[in-house]
């Protein structure tokens, strides 16, 4: 894959004013950077506008999440065709907050995967097992149902619009136990076997993104997976003074291996 992707979900935090900041300086940062690291933001809802409104860089803009329905009675909602209208470039969808506090599910991810697709809005569908089912040694089953229900459907052409971020859910957030690298590389490698008997060869071009306590001192562990193609990072980017050392370790690591090639 010639890219690396790195992006940031900003949850609830930061106002228009405080995104403003951030992204202005984030865009500096990113003219400097080489290519193959793609850059993208996903704030709130109220600061997509604003900040679409200020790009000047590659960086991508994506939304949190989405209805699957253009229209309708769906109070506190926000449909394809609005997002679709700001002109996000990408969207999240299935973070496990979602999942457990808003009840998502596979099947409603499913309609919404199927809805971005279909207007063209490049999800990233976030997937990942519970400490139990690690516990019980079932991580690799809970990630071949969520893909297989997620993405049921879904045709060759259209995967390759999607991207995926393995989180595992005791490794997010506050009190998140920062996963080994040993153990991120099997899961992706799992993943990356699923998409291929979902897919084909084309499951080969899906990139699959590491979530969950991703940090200075493990991000490059982690992007040395032979199927870790990015990087998704909650706390550890929401303030640039630790974000800026972690893009400046992953454009090192990605000269490098350029040169290794
Ligand atoms: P974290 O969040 O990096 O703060 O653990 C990751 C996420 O929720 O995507």
């Amino acid at each position: 894959m010639d890219k690396v992707y790195v992006g940031t979900n900003w949850k609830m935090h930061k106002t228009i004013e405080e995104g403003q900041v951030y992204f202005r300086e984030l865009q500096e940062i990113a003219k400097n950077k080489d290519l193959s690291m793609q850059l993208f933001i996903i704030p709130s809802y109220t600061s997509l506008i604003p900040l679409k409104r200020e790009i000047d860089s590659n960086i991508l803009l994506g939304a949190q999440n989405m209805h699957w329905e253009d229209e309708g009675a769906f109070t506190g909602e926000v449909s394809p065709t609005m997002l679709k209208e700001i002109g996000v470039d990408l969207v999240e969808l299935g973070h496990s907050e979602r999942r457990q506090f808003y009840n998502e599910n596979d099947q409603d991810l499913n309609k919404k995967i199927q809805a971005s697709l279909k207007h063209n809005i490049p999800p990233l569908v976030c997937i990942g097992e519970h400490i139990e089912q690690k516990e019980f040694g079932i991580s690799r089953e809970s990630l071949s149902i969520q893909l297989k229900v997620c993405l049921k459907g879904v045709s060759q052409e259209q995967v390759e619009d999607v991207m995926i971020a393995y989180e595992p859910v005791w490794a997010i957030g506050e009190g998140g136990v920062e996963a080994t690298s040993e153990y991120v590389h099997q899961m992706h490698n799992h993943i990356r076997n699923v998409l291929v008997e979902m897919f084909g060869h084309v499951g080969n071009n899906v990139p699959i993104l590491f979530g969950g306590s991703v940090n200075r001192k493990n991000a490059i562990d982690y992007l040395q997976g032979e199927n870790v193609n990015g990087l998704f990072i909650g706390r550890s980017a929401w303030d640039l003074q630790k974000f800026e050392p972690i893009l400046d370790d992953i454009e090192r690591f990605i000269q490098n291996s350029k040169v290794a090639k």
